[in-house]
């Protein structure tokens, strides 16, 4: 299947954005329709949530950037999108009405995936003139996080459209989960809002309030839950034994009055204002902008976790880093090697300002450690060059600091070779301002290839030896960088 390179988002709200960052980070063209006149800010705001997140998530080469448009009409948004992102407010007459808009302007056989947490697919594509192509993509917020994508079918969805969204997903490093059975809310949602009810019955009943109950769950369960689910985990509690032994020593409990309250209930102003109450207590010392930091960074520490563990998500991690790996690999055949290689781009985070409003200097040594690991993977010092034994040490670091990189300045690096040999490899970066061209910095780095089991200064081997003489030989003629070979206190 060819890779998808151009999509539309129809609502850019809270799910909306999230799709519009997983997308966009992942090199697709994305335009977005919305009517709110805050749309371009509110949607600017989650993608920069969502860079700072996956800089922390992952040091895999990212690949470039999509580019982001925005469009007043729907019609515009969608012309010539190859998928379709429904993510407006859940009211199936309001959806309908922006399939009609859509289906006006779309090629037929753009997939119209919707974000709707509960309305049953085929309900949505009940008068569609190409219902075929419609399927529901219910992800989870944060959605430039969280892995998990349930994908439906109606009745009328072409068992293609499913395969080619479930291919769409893996690929921005999700996981697809395709719903055997269209049913009302599909499984995870069904799974919350049976825990939602009885967290309200206990609020409502004074049995705990909202942070005892969220302590319940963060504390217990909740760890296991983010690893095993709930089936695996029984199973274990069931001992050697197993599930059916655990299944025969809790059933009974089914039928206790432990589950009886299935009835929802009522959410009156009292409960409301219970709930706001408590939640505000909880919770009220920060912002919803903190709280959705603290949410992402944990969220990355789990995932991190989990891939050391290959397991769960962070296999769904790991698995997305080697495609990220493979894909940068294939692109470093086309680079055109006799100029300065570009292979680094950032921008700056809130996190790596100081009190003088610029970048830190630790974090200039930050970029150019990542400039020069996209270097060694040029030259084949990948992953797997590595696991065998061999890789680059720095030995020795110049950096001298031209300009002020300024908060969300967007910055690339270009990485000169002024010499290499099979042991040494001097290597030269330039950091530009990707808005003005500004040069911002230089570093000047010595590099030793070392046999990772000796840990001794080696020659480099193949692919990487003849790759790294190849670019060396190739940008021999540049002109030496001003900056190159200076002693502290010298421009030049
Ligand atoms: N919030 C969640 O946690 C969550 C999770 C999964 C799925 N969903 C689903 O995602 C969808 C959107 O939910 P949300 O939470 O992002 O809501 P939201 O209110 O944050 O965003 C909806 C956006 O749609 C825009 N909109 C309204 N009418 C429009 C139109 N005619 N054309 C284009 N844009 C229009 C609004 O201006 C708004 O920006 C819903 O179907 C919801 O069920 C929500």
């Amino acid at each position: 299947m060819t890779p998808l390179r151009k999509a539309a988002c129809i609502g850019g709200g809270v799910i909306g954005a999230g799709w519009v960052a997983r997308l966009l980070l992942n090199s697709i063209d994305v335009t977005v329709s919305d009517p709110d006149s805050e749309a371009e800010r509110k949607v600017g705001e989650v993608l920069a949530n969502a860079e700072r997140a996956l800089e922390r998530l992952t040091k895999a080469p990212k690949p470039a950037a999509g580019r982001l448009g925005f469009a007043a009409r729907i019609g515009d948004a969608v012309a010539d999108a190859e998928l379709i992102v429904e993510s407006v407010p859940e009211r199936p007459e309001l959806k309908r009405a922006v399939y009609a808009e859509i289906e006006a302007a779309a090629a037929p056989e753009a997939i119209i995936a919707s974000s709707t947490s509960g309305i049953l697919p085929s309900e949505l594509q009940a008068g569609l003139q190409h219902p075929q192509r419609l399927l529901v993509a219910h992800p989870f917020n944060p959605v430039y996080l969280l892995p998990l994508v349930e994908l439906v079918a109606g009745r009328q969805t072409a068992p293609e459209t499913v395969e080619r969204a479930r291919a769409i997903y893996r690929d921005l490093g999700m996981h697809p989960l395709v719903i055997r059975k269209e049913i009302e809310a599909f499984v995870a949602d069904r799974l919350l809002e049976a825990v939602w009810r009885e967290c309200l019955w206990l609020v409502k009943d004074g049995i705990a309030t909202t942070a005892e109950i969220d302590d319940a769950i963060r504390f217990g369960f909740g760890l296991r839950w983010a690893q095993m689910g709930i089936f695996e985990t029984y199973r274990v509690a069931g001992g050697e034994a197993g599930m059916k032994h655990f299944i025969a020593q809790f059933g009974p409990c089914l039928k206790w009055p432990w589950t009886k309250l299935t009835d929802v209930p009522e959410l009156t102003e009292a409960l409301v204002e219970t709930i706001a109450a408590q939640s505000d207590a909880q919770s009220g010392q920060h912002s919803i902008r903190e709280l959705e930091r603290i949410r992402d960074d944990n969220l990355v520490a789990i995932l991190q976790a989990l891939k050391d563990q290959d397991w769960g998500a962070g296999k769904t991690l790991a698995d997305y880093e080697r495609r990220l790996h493979a894909a940068a690999g294939r692109g470093a055949a086309e680079v055109d090697t006799s100029r300065p290689l570009r292979l680094y781009e950032a921008t700056v985070r809130s996190d790596w300002t100081d009190y003088n409003g610029h970048m830190n200097e630790s974090r200039y040594l930050e970029v150019f450690s990542e400039a020069t690991d996209a270097a060694m993977r040029f030259v084949g010092c990948d992953q797997a060059y590595v696991a065998a034994g061999g890789s680059y040490f720095t030995a020795e670091t110049h950096i001298c600091h031209l300009g002020e990189a300024r908060l969300q300045e967007p910055l690339y690096v270009e990485s000169q070779t002024l010499s290499a040999d099979g042991k040494t490899w001097r290597l030269f970066h330039r950091l530009y301002s990707a808005r003005s061209e500004e040069l911002l910095a230089t570093g000047e780095h010595m590099l030793l290839h070392v046999d990772l089991e000796t840990r001794r200064v080696a020659s480099a081997r193949e692919p990487v030896a003849g790759r790294l003489a190849a670019l060396a030989a190739a940008q021999a003629g540049l002109p030496q960088p001003e900056q190159a070979g200076a002693a502290i206190g010298k421009r030049g």
